[in-house]
């Protein structure tokens, strides 16, 4: 049997990282044999490039140059990390993926989305998550949640109108694809995010594989 992929995908300071915690416990409490990663990154490769996209510099970075690293990044982590992982019937849970492609290079940076679906079918094999949870929030809690955090990138810098384009894109990319996406409301409380993620988790268990 194949283990299942996750992904978490939202803003910044959604509550993503937060929400892998939750995912965590539960797999625990189940016995399932899982694989906690990210992206940008997921292996040492990658990571490289991870600092790469998200370290702060004077350099203006091309759209296309963050498409194609990021693109670069995620091959390396689905084909030495990933499908190995669920080959080995481990679940996978991925704090972004390929949605974070559409909605940052994509909507938010004006890249045609026929050349992500190029990438994806090309070099991805179309391997999308069996489900993708959407931390959404509205954009001045997520940017608040980052400053009481500390630690900010590259991106966390773009202006208010760039993340409320990457908040409604992956709305819009929830609503094409509703049967994979779960929109929680991040907005809510620590313990009501926790229990919208463990509904969709207790669901992803009784539903027969795709
Ligand atoms: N539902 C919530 N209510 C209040 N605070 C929250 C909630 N969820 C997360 N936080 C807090 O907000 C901050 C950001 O959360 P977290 O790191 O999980 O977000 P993230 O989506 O992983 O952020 P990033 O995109 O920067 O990685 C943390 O300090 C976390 O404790
Ligand atoms: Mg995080």
């Amino acid at each position: 049997m194949t283990g299942k992929f996750i992904s978490l995908e939202g803003g910044e300071g959604a509550g993503k990282s937060s929400a892998i915690k939750v995912i965590q416990n539960w797999l625990e409490q189940q016995g399932i044999d899982y694989v906690l990663t990210r992206e940008p990154g997921g292996t040492p490769m990658a990571e490289e490039i991870r600092k790469l996209v998200l370290s702060t510099r004077d350099e203006a970075v091309a759209p296309n140059t963050e498409l194609l690293l990021v693109f670069a990044s995620r091959v390396q982590h689905l084909s030495e990390k990933i499908l190995p992982a669920m080959a080995q019937g481990k679940w996978v849970i991925s704090d972004r993926f390929v949605d974070s492609s559409y909605v940052y290079q994509g909507i938010a940076r004006g890249i045609d989305e026929s050349i992500i679906d190029g990438l994806v079918a090309t070099f991805l094999k179309g391997q999308l998550p069996d489900k993708t949870l959407l931390l959404d929030v509205p954009v001045e809690i997520g940017m608040r949640r980052v400053q009481t955090r500390g630690e900010t990138n590259r991106l966390d810098g773009e202006s208010l109108l760039f993340h409320e384009k990457v908040r409604h894109g992956f709305l819009k990319r929830a609503a094409q694809d509703a049967a994979r996406f779960a929109v929680i409301d991040a907005s809510q409380s620590i313990e009501s995010v926790e229990q919208q993620i463990i509904t969709q988790l207790n669901q992803l268990i009784v539903e027969p594989s795709a």
